[in-house]
């Protein structure tokens, strides 16, 4: 499998701490927001990813991950032009991710718990077209939510609703194949003007399934200033233990 992080974007819930730098660079708790979703992908064993970067400071964001050699990976890059959503940016890895399968983490999302190889494998040795996490938040409307008929089985995801269906939410880790590339391509934009994720889950729950497990450690994304904070409290919660990888030197070193 190969690995996404999305790092574009224009951060406007996070103004003025996003005015003159990247979201992803902010720190939470005892490093720059960026490397959870590397340690999300690293502790599914995946060594090859992509950063799609967009944005401030795009260039402070290739010089703190370099090359990734010092978190045992192989990184490349590709600018996002505009803050058109995250099928769009998924979309600019076609040429990257070839025929493989592949995983994409949001770039603020923070993961605590326990590594996602065994799940990795299990969306790759199965048959679904795409595959999510389910999590459970106090404030779904601010998410993409899932909807599930009376029989349990999952119908389908609306982005940001004002009456949430439930209260389970897709989190920022998605399981893709090849295949996503056409859908991406066939998807018109939102209301909102960005081509979105969860129109692209949806695509898949009639035609070849999705697969979705609930998440079972620790969750939250970081994009506003109440989850920038939770997100330093959770990390700073278990700092010594769900470390996936060792605390990278600084680059050049
Ligand atoms: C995005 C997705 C949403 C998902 C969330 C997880 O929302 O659109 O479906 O639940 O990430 O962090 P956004 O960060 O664009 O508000």
């Amino acid at each position: 499998m190969k690995g996404i992080v999305l790092a574009g974007g224009t951060a406007t819930r996070l103004f003025p701490l996003t005015i003159v730098t990247n979201k992803h660079l902010l720190p939470i708790y005892d490093r720059p927001m960026i490397y959870y979703p590397i340690e999300t992908l690293a502790g599914m064993g995946i060594r090859e990813v992509m950063v799609i970067v967009g944005g401030k400071s795009v260039g402070d964001v290739v010089e703190l991950l370099a090359d990734g050699a010092h978190f045992g990976l192989d990184l490349t890059y590709r600018y996002q032009r505009g803050a058109l959503g995250i099928a769009h940016a998924i979309g600019l890895a076609r040429g990257f991710v070839g025929g493989d399968d592949f995983c994409c983490v949001l770039g603020d999302n923070i993961l605590r718990g326990p590594a996602l190889a065994d799940v990795a494998g299990d969306f790759a040795a199965g048959s679904c077209g795409a595959g999510t996490l389910l999590y459970e938040v106090p404030d779904p409307e601010r998410f993409g939510v899932a909807e599930f008929d009376a029989a349990g089985t999952l119908v389908g995801f609306e982005e940001k609703p004002q009456q949430p269906k439930s209260d389970l939410i897709p989190i920022g880790v998605y399981f893709l194949r090849p295949d996503a590339f056409d859908v991406i391509d066939r998807l018109a934009p939102s209301g909102r003007g960005e081509f979105e994720i969860t129109d692209v889950l949806n695509h898949y729950i009639p035609n070849g399934g999705l697969f979705w497990r609930r998440y079972e450690g620790s969750w939250t994304d970081a994009g506003t200033v109440p989850s920038l904070l939770r997100a330093a409290e959770m990390a700073a919660g278990d700092a010594s233990e769900g470390r996936l990888l060792p605390p990278p030197p600084r680059p050049g070193q």
